[in-house]
């Protein structure tokens, strides 16, 4: 068998073998051999190149190229594993080339170094995740609106505060959540176009003497624009943290719809049903049905939030250019993004199965007095100032609290004796599922309102 080194990249200069401790360590193909796609794909563009560019013969070029097409789809096939001697993606991706075409596989790495390569493999990788994501962000849209849909005149309280504050209907809460999900995409079209920048032709850190072409080979690949500074363009893993904040922030906001759904799936708000599909029981309690994908969800928040900073952390205080402590990036991004995509993708699934218990929701309507600001807006519109309908309204509640019953419950006689503005028609005001036809304001839970954002939704995601 050849010795180690001349498996290496780079093992002119070394007279002794690396230590399989430090091989073991260093090697990062465990990891990155999830590129070699996108390697072969930058190869392929940088071969293009050297031919057009008559750095290396024309005919070398086009070997190069069907070389790599072959490897493309040996690397693309689901069992495909690399030969875990090589030292990462870009060396196991040489080595099988020059197993295909033989020594002219040589000329592939002129004017290029593993530091631009690497870059530009994980732009790739990064592009399509966050066409990835994205739809699978849509995916959970639509199901929400498709749940929302039966539920634009659901009425349920609405909280501050974890405590009852006024009426709204529950396809409202359900749509603020898709709301949630349009900007979490949108960010990941504003990371979309700081990875679209191409790095390579920086060499290893101070470009080349050869007489390359990096237009060219970012028209190839489809980037926009090309990094315009050599060392910044080895160095920059921005977009990395970027995105590793846009799925952090994502995490977050899945974390607080999934935090909803556990509380209303609880008997004690008695919301939700959830399906046996989607459910767990207790090993012990035989008569438990619990919510663990939802907790997994909600757990998962902390996981991503802790790729965004091990890798901030990372990078904190590295000197330019390229150093090893950047191999760590990958890992952290595949994890985040892994977790994210199967979050999102269970997350869309679960709200196929959970149902609305529209006959226990009357329980949580009809034990408070939810609407004790509809009463006083009702007051203002008969000429009272908002601060003295306020203190109007409060003394009505504190009265109905010292009589235990519900502001409903309070006869005419006694509001009037707080107020004499109050007459016939005051009592309709307390009844929550009239409340919410009464609103009028853009954005406010109105079910006719809903209903024509769930159409808007529908025509902007494309559903039926
Ligand atoms: N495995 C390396 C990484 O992930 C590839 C680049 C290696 N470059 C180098 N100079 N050792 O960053």
């Amino acid at each position: 068998m050849a010795p180690a080194r001349s498996r290496k990249l780079w093992g002119g200069r070394f007279s002794q073998a690396t230590d399989p401790v430090v091989e073991r360590y260093t090697s990062s193909l465990a990891v990155d051999q999830r590129l070699a796609v996108y390697d072969v794909d930058g190869s392929i563009a940088h071969a293009k190149m050297l031919g057009r560019c008559r750095i290396i013969p024309a005919a070398d070029s086009r070997r190069l190229v069907t070389g790599l097409q072959r490897v493309r789809r040996v690397v693309a096939a689901p069992g495909w594993r690399p030969d875990h001697r090589a030292e990462d993606v870009h060396t196991a991706i040489q080595q099988l080339l020059e197993r295909t075409i033989g020594p002219v596989a040589r000329t592939l790495h002129t004017a290029r170094s593993r530091n631009d390569q690497v870059s530009l493999d994980l732009r790739l990788y990064c592009r399509d995740a966050v066409a990835r994501v994205q739809q699978a962000i849509v995916r959970v849209q639509q199901a929400l609106i498709q749940l929302a849909s039966g539920h634009t005149r659901t009425v349920i309280p609405g909280y501050t505060h974890l405590q009852r504050g006024q009426p709204i209907v529950l396809a409202h809460q359900l749509l603020a959540y898709v709301e949630m999900l349009a900007r979490d995409s949108e960010r990941l079209v504003s990371v979309e176009r700081r990875i679209n920048v191409l790095p390579l032709g920086a060499g290893a850190l101070a470009g080349t003497s050869l007489p390359i072409d990096r237009a060219y080979v970012a028209k190839l690949l489809g980037f926009p624009r090309i990094a315009l500074n050599s060392l910044d363009a080895v160095a920059d893993r921005d977009f990395v943290m970027e995105l590793l904040s846009a799925a952090a922030i994502l995490g977050v906001n899945l974390s607080r719809m999934a935090e909803d759904l556990i509380l209303w799936s609880t008997e004690e708000f008695g919301i939700l049903a959830l399906d046996d599909a989607v459910a767990t029981g207790s090993s012990l309690m035989p008569q438990k049905k619990n919510p663990d994908v939802l907790e997994l969800l909600r757990g998962q928040a902390g996981l991503v939030i802790g790729q965004l900073t091990a890798f901030l952390t990372v990078m904190k205080g590295l000197p330019l250019t390229y150093n090893r402590d950047l191999q760590w990036d990958k890992r952290l991004l595949f994890e985040s993004i892994d977790l994210t995509r199967d979050g999102l993708d269970v997350f869309a699934r679960f709200l196929g199965h959970v149902r609305v218990r529209t006959d226990q929701l009357n329980r949580l309507l009809e034990t408070d007095s939810l609407c004790a600001t509809d009463l006083a807006d009702h007051l203002v519109q008969r000429g009272v100032a908002f601060s003295d309908a306020h203190r109007i309204v409060g003394t009505l509640v504190a009265l109905s609290e010292r009589q235990g019953k519900r502001l409903q419950e309070l006869q005419m006689n006694e509001l009037q004796q707080v107020s004499t503005l109050f007459d016939a028609h005051a009592r309709e005001i307390l009844d929550p599922n009239r409340s919410v036809w009464r609103k009028r304001s853009v954005g406010s839970p109105n079910p006719r309102l809903v209903a024509q954002a769930i159409a808007r939704w529908r025509r902007r995601l494309n559903t039926r």
